[in-house]
Order: C-alpha cells, then sequence, then structure tokens
C-alpha cells in the first residue's frame, strides 16, 4: 500500500521471523527405559516457524485489523511488537511503549472489582486522583456496577476481560493492541469497545485489532494484515483484504 508521507510512522516491523523450540514428545518410553534415557528423549527439539519475514509500517491513527486462521502468528506478531516474544531475525521499531491489553494489569482474583480498578489503574502509571475521577466511567464501561463489591474471582471469564478492557482504556494509548478480547462480551459490551477503539484513534493513537470477526474490523478498522501460516499475505484497506480472505 502506497503510504502516505505526511502521517507519522509508529510501528515499523521489518523482516520480522519468530521461530519457537518446543520440546517433541518422542516415542513413548516403556517402564523397560532408564530414568536417562526418558530425559535424554525429551530433550529433542523441534523448530516451530511462526512468522516467516513480516513487514509493515503503521501509521498514527492506523486502526488495523489482523486476520488468519487459528495458529497462523496473529498473536505471535501481537506479542512480538509489545516485546513480549524476541524476533529470531528482523527487527521492530516502536515510536512508543505499546501496551496490550490484559498483559500488565495485574488483577488480583481475591479482591472485589472496586480494589482491582484502583489497582490495574495504579499498573497503568493513572494516580489515586485520576482514578477516582475515573471510577464510575470504569464500572459503567463494563457494566459492572451489581457485582463490582464482589472479589473477581466470582466473575465469569467474559466479565474478567470486561473489566480489563475498561481499565486498559481508561487510559489513552498511543500503541494499542486488542488481541480477541473482544470476542468474549455480548453485543453491546462489543458496540461499546469498538467505540472505545474508534476514540483513541481518533486522539492519534494506533490500534491493532486481532478478531475473528468481520463485523468489528469492518466496522473499527481501515487497514487489515491479513496473516497465513506465518506470511504476510496482504496488507491494505479493509474492505479490500476481507474480500480476499473471504474468498480464499
Ligand atoms: N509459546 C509457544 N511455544 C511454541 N509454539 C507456539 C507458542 N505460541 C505459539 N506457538 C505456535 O506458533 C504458531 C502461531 O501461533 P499464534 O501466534 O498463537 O497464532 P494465532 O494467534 O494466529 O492463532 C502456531 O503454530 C502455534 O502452535
Ligand atoms: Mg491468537
Amino acid at each position: 500500500m502506497a503510504a502516505p508521507t505526511d502521517r507519522k510512522p509508529v510501528v515499523i516491523a521489518d523482516d520480522v521471523h519468530v521461530e519457537y523450540r518446543v520440546l517433541a514428545t518422542g516415542k513413548r518410553a516403556t517402564a523397560a527405559d532408564s530414568a536417562r534415557k526418558i530425559l535424554q528423549r525429551s530433550r529433542k527439539t523441534r523448530t516451530v516457524h511462526a512468522l516467516k519475514g513480516v513487514s509493515f509500517t503503521a501509521y498514527e491513527n492506523d486502526s488495523i485489523g489482523v486476520i488468519g486462521s487459528n495458529g497462523s502468528g496473529k498473536s505471535t506478531l501481537m506479542r512480538a511488537i509489545v516485546g513480549l516474544t524476541p524476533t529470531s531475525q528482523g527487527s521492530i521499531y516502536a515510536a512508543s511503549r505499546p501496551s496490550m491489553l490484559g498483559v500488565g494489569a495485574a488483577l488480583i482474583k481475591d479482591l472485589s472489582g472496586e480494589r482491582n480498578v484502583i489497582l490495574g489503574g495504579l499498573a497503568l502509571g493513572l494516580t489515586l486522583e485520576e482514578i477516582h475521577e475515573k471510577y464510575d466511567e470504569i464500572v459503567e464501561f463494563a457494566g459492572l456496577r451489581k457485582f463490582i463489591e464482589l472479589p473477581m474471582r466470582t466473575y465469569s471469564s467474559g466479565m474478567t476481560a470486561r473489566l480489563k478492557f475498561a481499565i486498559a482504556t481508561a487510559r489513552q494509548h498511543e500503541i494499542l493492541i486488542v488481541d480477541e478480547a473482544l470476542a468474549v462480551g455480548d453485543k453491546t459490551f462489543r458496540d461499546r469497545s469498538e467505540a472505545k477503539i474508534r476514540e483513541i484513534r481518533d486522539n492519534a493513537g494506533t490500534v491493532f485489532l486481532v478478531s475473528h470477526s468481520m463485523r468489528s474490523i469492518a466496522d473499527t478498522c481501515n487497514r487489515v494484515l491479513w496473516i497465513n501460516q506465518g506470511d504476510l499475505m496482504m496488507d491494505g484497506p479493509t474492505d479490500e483484504v476481507i474480500a480476499a480472505y473471504e474468498a480464499s
């Protein structure tokens, strides 16, 4: 895609490769095998080439959908952008530290939703005063008013995900990565989340949204990366890439 030169590049991926070394279970051990033999066997590793030379440039105000079938390397690419997964070849440059939804928000299951809003807000770098200012908005957004005094371990996974999303988006992010978090909510929550993502983008943020919902991607993103088995198949305007993906 020809990039307009007046927009600020925010993330540059240059020939990114990621390889995972995994322990492959060889033949089943039998009772006759010595412990040493079993240990030697389990030392065999296999390499999974999860990304095979992915390059792109993301700009300010870009909202980028990331699509592809299961195991194609979407989450690996997102973790590489955040710096959680090292590249085995190539580089990623980011203009500021990217935030990944859910990661870093060290929520504690035995504490109430209310305490976790405060804790999560502090972890994001908000002051106590800012958290109190935003508290009602976060709780409303998560739709957890009735449950906010209960310990988080009583929440369903959907409720937990909604709370994490609400906390994380209480702050403006320059680079925000959302990996399939929207899938857990109901339609109302999804609509609200999508509006929130558009708001972040409109405030000069850059958003990456990994989703299997083409509707969410179409409603939120101006651009889409399609990844298949570690290769970047296509990078272009949302409607064109979705059409090609669905035709494949
Ligand atoms: N921590 C890991 N260790 C080993 N292999 C992994 C790990 N994470 C992902 N993989 C493998 O890398 C490939 C890409 O996975 P992933 O990035 O999770 O794909 P997606 O998010 O598109 O479903 C898959 O083959 C998966 O099995
Ligand atoms: Mg994934």
